[in-house]
């Protein structure tokens, strides 16, 4: 009988985003990418090898996974085995504090917490890179969910040099993030299918990986500055340039809901009134608005007509991982 292990990991959501893989096999992006690891949104996953195990038994929230969830994990947790010389099953049990497949990337702590869990419970004693480079094969957006604060997934040429590396662990000034949740249904078009079919078909997406490149060290200078303004225009710009790869892609595509663009122009009124607030999004409908606390008050009062108070959640800086 194994030793059991828990691990603790933070989702994240990107202000330069992640969009594309040079490498699907191994989740080599395309573009470097970077974070900024929330406190209110985590995974929580036990891992235990067994002997008395004839498959592996993966719970979520409590119940037996769908079939796909398994399979995946079950792969992820080949690459763990293959690592260790351990031909073992395993009984892993996750509790997602993350609303599921949602935009909000459950994908980033669950695969960064089954990593960690994994690892140690597999006897592997790795270092943060080499559980960053772990987590890289579950999820891309799991490589950032390693460590807290605001964190860069470098993107290398292979499987060695893509990683993640913290750019400000410890965020000592004022960002938050609202979640609007707008829809918690499973997203239409999971984010690995959006993005092969934009690599593939977009005109723009040479002009993406440009981009996305370029506003990496101006994101890390607007950090080091601890700039609002500057950091939520950067993160805008590049969600609304990935959204533009998935528009311009054949046949196009959106995560664009009504109720997207209603947020979207929340934001947009609450600006041109003044208060400094900037939105981001995913491969999902929801949107996350960047903002300092002193704002929240004001956000949360413009988007109360149109959102009920369930579906708007304050997030702020948090940590990487940790074991229970
Ligand atoms: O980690 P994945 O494969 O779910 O991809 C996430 C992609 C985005 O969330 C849209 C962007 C990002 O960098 O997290």
């Amino acid at each position: 009988m194994g030793q059991s292990i828990t691990a603790r990991a933070h989702t994240n959501i990107a202000l330069i985003k992640y969009w594309g893989k040079q490498n699907p096999e191994l989740i080599i992006p395309y573009n470097s990418s970077l974070s900024m690891t929330l406190d209110h949104f985590y995974t929580d996953t036990t891992v235990r090898f067994s002997t008395d195990l004839t498959a592996d038994q993966i719970s979520f929230n409590g119940a037996i996974a769908d079939t796909k969830t398994s399979t995946q994990m079950s792969q992820f947790l080949d690459l763990i085995r293959k690592q260790a010389h351990l031909p073992l099953f395993a009984a892993v049990e996750t509790i997602n504090h993350v609303p599921n497949a949602a935009g909000l990337a459950s994908s980033a702590s669950g695969y960064a917490a089954l990593a960690a869990a994994g690892s140690r419970a597999a006897g592997l004693e790795l270092n943060d890179r080499d559980l960053s480079r772990l987590a890289r094969r579950g999820s891309g957006s799991a490589t950032r969910s390693i460590y807290g604060g605001f964190v860069e997934w470098q993107r290398g040429t292979n499987d060695l040099d893509s990683y993640a590396v913290p750019v400000q662990e410890t965020v000592d000034w004022d960002i938050q993030m609202i979640a609007i949740v707008l829809n918690d249904r499973q997203k239409a078009i999971a984010s690995r299918a959006g993005m092969a079919n934009t690599v593939a078909t977009s005109p723009y997406y040479p002009a993406w990986v440009e981009t996305a490149q370029a506003a990496i060290p101006a994101m890390k200078a607007a950090i080091v500055k601890k700039d609002i303004n500057l950091v939520g225009q950067l993160a805008e710009q590049s969600a609304m340039q990935m959204h533009a790869t998935t528009l311009s892609a054949v046949p196009p595509f959106t995560y664009f809901e009504p109720e997207t663009l209603q947020a979207i122009k929340v934001v947009q009124t609450l600006r041109q009134q003044g208060v400094s607030c900037y939105y981001t999004m995913d491969a999902g409908p929801n949107v996350k608005v960047i903002c300092a606390s002193q704002e929240t008050p004001q956000i949360l009062a413009a988007l109360a007509p149109y959102f009920s108070p369930e579906q708007l959640l304050v997030a702020k800086p948090g940590p990487g991982v940790s074991y229970r």
